[in-house]
């Protein structure tokens, strides 16, 4: 279509049609100000801050679409005085009492009355009393300071695919609402915690990260998380000068994720409770005793002979290429890693299809990205969902279909009949994968078990139990280990986590986890993604990668 022409502030600009005159102001590089509007969303008009004057009328910019012959004026003072008025209309509605807020000084509506200069409060205000929702784990809403913008609603929705969120009564009395009414620790929020970024006020603050500090305290960190095989993007806010992070929030402009983060990578990669192996350990006559780290490369290095590797899928792809070096190919991974059908479409292409199978994975619970993806288009755009599983399945209540996978027959007849299905399949049996690769009008998207599997894949490291006089494991799931010929092997494990099958390891080793490990890894779509060292250890633990470095001779010195 042909570019149109209209006015802005007074000068002649050819723009695009189809633009909203806020993506031709922005363009323009004029700022106007926003409040209900945010970037991913939906547009919907409803704060009025963002008004512009066509011709002598005033219009929302964020939902105005431009055509020929208008003459936009953004700065005359029906503009500015309507927009001030909104203001101040809206800090008097509820409790904005900024020295008592969380998010003070990172406040949206704050940043606008200095914006405007409102130094006092023009109407009465702290006449209602709102309520406080404390009851979810990570997230706490207060209605005291809630401007009504409906991000939450949106965000929960048309992003996050979970429904969850929605309003309650009409103007004033509009309330935010959790499901019919519920508090929302009970309702079937599934804590993504889209809703606490995208809130500009201090409605819905992330409670773990409340008073950590501001996002201007903060040195932000690009990375991806390595918590499930998705890999989302992930934008870290890591205290400056300090060893901690503030809080996540999902990068909108990640190619895997599209600014989705799930409970997992958002709350529960930050909280990690569990016990970890600290310093070197080696088991004698007496029961294990500490080891200098200086003495660890030379028996690493007396052992390599007749010795084999196992990994899992949490090692980066840098330290499967050393291990490979060091044990001259004697790899094997502890668990099975090959795609029973391979992967044939990517989680971008996972939008907007007509019918969805989800075969062993609770997808409320696990990929959580995935889950956003399927439930947007199940629940808001009417995509048919089946849910196949052996277990209880959460996704079980808004399929149109749930099958037990003992009788798969009734279940390939509907899937036959559809013009095309995306496959969604976790473990699958062989009798499974041969019916569902007879499927000729399906895509398939297989969910491995572990984070880099794909990477092992790649670097063809095989699933097999090899005998050996001298057997090194590195990996964070040891539960493989029950399984594995090592009852006459001096077993050396380089792990993160205390386990009980430790007991069986005659060298243990504590390496560094999560946020202090970098390295790249394949996510299930196979794309090479970075995971970012983001914070130095605070125990005593080794750093696999400079290890295995000094002992290939790469570097110098490894602590
Ligand atoms: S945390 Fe996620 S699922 Fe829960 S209400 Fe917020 S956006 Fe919705
Ligand atoms: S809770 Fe926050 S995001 Fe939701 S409507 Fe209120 S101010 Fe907007
Ligand atoms: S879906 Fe996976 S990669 Fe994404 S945030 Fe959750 S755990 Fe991390
Ligand atoms: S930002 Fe345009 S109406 Fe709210």
């Amino acid at each position: 279509m042909e570019n149109i022409k209209i006015k802005v502030n007074g000068n002649e600009v050819e723009v695009s049609p189809g633009k909203t005159v806020l993506q031709v102001l922005k363009d323009l590089g004029i700022h106007v100000p926003v409040l209900c509007h945010y970037e991913p969303l939906m547009p919907q008009g409803s704060c009025r801050l963002c008004v512009v004057e066509d011709r002598g009328v005033l219009k929302t910019a964020c939902t105005t679409p431009v055509e020929p012959n208008m003459d936009i004026k953004t700065d005359t003072p029906n503009v500015i005085n309507s927009r001030k008025l909104v203001l101040q209309l809206l800090f008097s509605e509820r409790n904005h009492y900024c020295m008592y807020c969380e998010v003070t000084g990172e406040c949206e509506l704050q940043d606008l009355g200095y914006e405007f200069g409102l130094d006092h409060f023009e109407f009465p205000t702290y006449e209602r009393r709102f309520p406080v929702d404390n009851t979810h784990d990570f997230i706490m809403m207060d209605h005291n300071r809630c401007v009504l913008c409906r991000r939450c609603v949106r965000v929960c929705s048309e992003v996050a695919g979970h429904f969850v969120l929605g309003e309650m009564e009409r103007g004033i009395d509009t309330m935010i609402i959790a499901d019919m009414d519920v508090p929302l620790g009970n309702s079937s929020c599934v804590s993504c915690g889209l809703c606490a970024q995208v809130c500009p006020t201090g409605a819905i603050i992330d409670k773990r990260s409340s008073y950590l500090g501001r996002e201007v305290q903060s040195e932000i960190i690009y990375s991806n998380c390595d918590m499930c095989p998705v890999g989302c993007g992930m934008e870290i806010y890591k205290k400056q000068g300090a060893n901690f992070i503030v809080k996540i929030y999902g990068d909108w402009n990640s190619d895997v994720s599209h600014g989705l983060l799930c409970k997992v990578g958002r709350y529960l990669s930050l909280y990690d409770e569990k016990d970890r192996v600290v310093g070197i350990k080696l088991k004698d006559d007496f029961g294990y005793r500490r080891l200098h780290e200086d003495n660890l490369i030379e028996i690493f290095k007396n052992k390599l002979n007749n010795a084999v590797a196992y990994v899992d899928g949490s090692l980066f792809n840098e330290e499967i290429e050393m291990i490979k070096e060091i044990f001259k190919d004697k790899v094997y991974s502890l668990y099975p890693n090959n795609s029973p059908i391979p992967t044939n479409i990517n989680l971008s292409e996972l939008d907007n299809k007509e019918f969805y199978v989800v075969i062993n994975a609770d997808l409320n619970r696990e990929y959580g990205a995935v889950g956003s993806i399927v439930k947007r288009n199940v629940i808001g755009k009417k995509a048919k969902l089946m849910v196949i599983d052996k277990e209880f399945n959460s996704l079980a209540k808004i399929a149109d279909y749930v099958f037990n996978i003992k009788d798969p027959n009734l279940a390939m007849d509907i899937l036959k009949k559809q013009k095309e299905v995306v496959v969604i399949y976790k473990d699958i049996t062989e009798e499974e994968k041969n019916l569902l690769s007879s499927l000729n009008n399906a895509k398939f998207l297989h969910l491995p078990k572990e984070t880099n599997s794909i990477g092992l894949q790649k670097y063809d490291i095989k699933h097999e139990k090899v005998e050996a006089e001298n057997v090194f494991i590195f990996g964070k799931n040891l539960e493989g280990i029950k399984d594995l010929p090592i009852q006459n092997s001096f077993v050396v494990v380089f792990t993160p986590y205390e386990d009980e099958v430790l007991r069986r390891a005659d060298l243990i080793v504590g390496i560094t986890n999560g946020f202090e490990r970098e390295g790249s890894f394949y996510n299930l779509e196979g794309k090479k993604l970075k995971k970012e060292k983001v914070l130095k250890p605070d125990f005593d633990v080794l750093d696999l990668k400079s290890f295995l470095s000094t002992v290939l001779g790469k570097t110098e010195k490894v602590f």
